[in-house]
């Protein structure tokens, strides 16, 4: 088997092909794939079929496996067996009629995973298990073009500022900021970041979580924020992703946003998640 790396005829993202990931990896072929990832922010795997364990041997030769942010007694995943590394991504339910996961149903918003925490998570490892018939597709949207494609005016006005991300576990509707943030997850992050491994800058928003722009009046911050919405999920910046069972696809949170479309809900989606641990991010320029 020969490792290849083709990229999509997108934006973003890129195949993988030759490699069989529930073995372990020898060194080279670790720097080859993760300098790749580093390159087109998002891996496809196909035809993968790992277990639990797999899936987490493989992430880790890519950094540390991240602890999720949800509070270990409100994980179903936990209730479930699992430690707190996991994430089902699902609507399935037990015979109780209690759901088995996380993001059960239905289309969910653009936005990076855990930009409201301290320090968010670099990757995110997704391994699919069971899909609808259609839809629930994931698309990717590249944060390097989405900078690029900003107005000279509209960088000069934010440079040095803060975005506020607050996540309140929904999927297509931003945290109220007429109510107060008490017992929500919630971070002042760089609106402009920069990316500590490429060095290279992307916008750092996005329509689920971001709800304020550091020393604006609410009205224009409003309005920015939707402009950089717009910008930062452009049609030319991204990749919709058609999954498929044994799929495992692997982003990079720090530059790249994702959203997932809607499906039939009388039907079964599961993916397996975990991710990689990352660092503060960097104000960019
Ligand atoms: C995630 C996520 C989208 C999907 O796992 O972080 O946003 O397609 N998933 O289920
Ligand atoms: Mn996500």
């Amino acid at each position: 088997m020969t490792l290849t790396i083709t990229p999509f005829d997108s934006p973003i993202g890129a195949e993988v092909t030759g490699i069989e990931l529930r073995h372990a990896l020898d060194k080279s072929m670790v720097e080859t794939i993760y300098q790749a990832w580093l390159d087109n922010i998002v891996l496809i795997f196909r035809g993968q079929s790992l277990s639990k364990d797999e899936q987490i041997a493989f992430a880790n030769q890519f950094g540390n496996v991240g602890i999720r942010a949800t509070p270990k007694d409100a994980q179903n995943e936990v209730a479930n067996g699992y430690d707190g590394s996991i994430m089902l991504v699902t609507n399935q339910r037990d015979e109780r009629g209690n759901y088995i996961g996380s993001l059960q149903d239905g289309e969910m918003w653009f936005h990076h995973d855990m930009s409201y925490r301290p320090e968010p998570h670099k990757a995110t490892l997704l391994h699919a298990i069971e899909l609808p018939s259609t839809g629930g597709n994931t698309k990717f949207a590249n944060q390097y073009l989405a900078y690029e494609n900003i107005p000279q005016e509209i960088k000069e006005l934010l440079f040095g500022r803060k975005v506020l991300q607050a996540y309140n576990f929904t999927m297509l509707e931003k945290v109220d900021l007429k109510e107060s943030l008490d017992g929500i997850q919630h971070q002042w992050q760089p609106i402009f970041v920069r990316h500590p491994e490429t060095g290279k800058t992307a916008l750092y928003v996005s329509r689920l979580i971001s709800a304020a722009i550091e020393g604006l009046e609410r009205q224009e911050s409003d309005e920015i924020l939707g402009q950089l919405i717009d910008i930062a999920e452009d049609p030319s910046v991204v990749y919709e992703h058609i999954w498929q069972p044994g799929d495992l696809a692997m982003w990079d949170n720090r530059c790249s946003t994702h959203a997932r479309t809607d499906f039939p809900a009388t039907e079964a989606r599961l993916l397996r998640r975990c991710t990689l641990e990352g660092a503060p991010m960097i104000s960019g320029s």
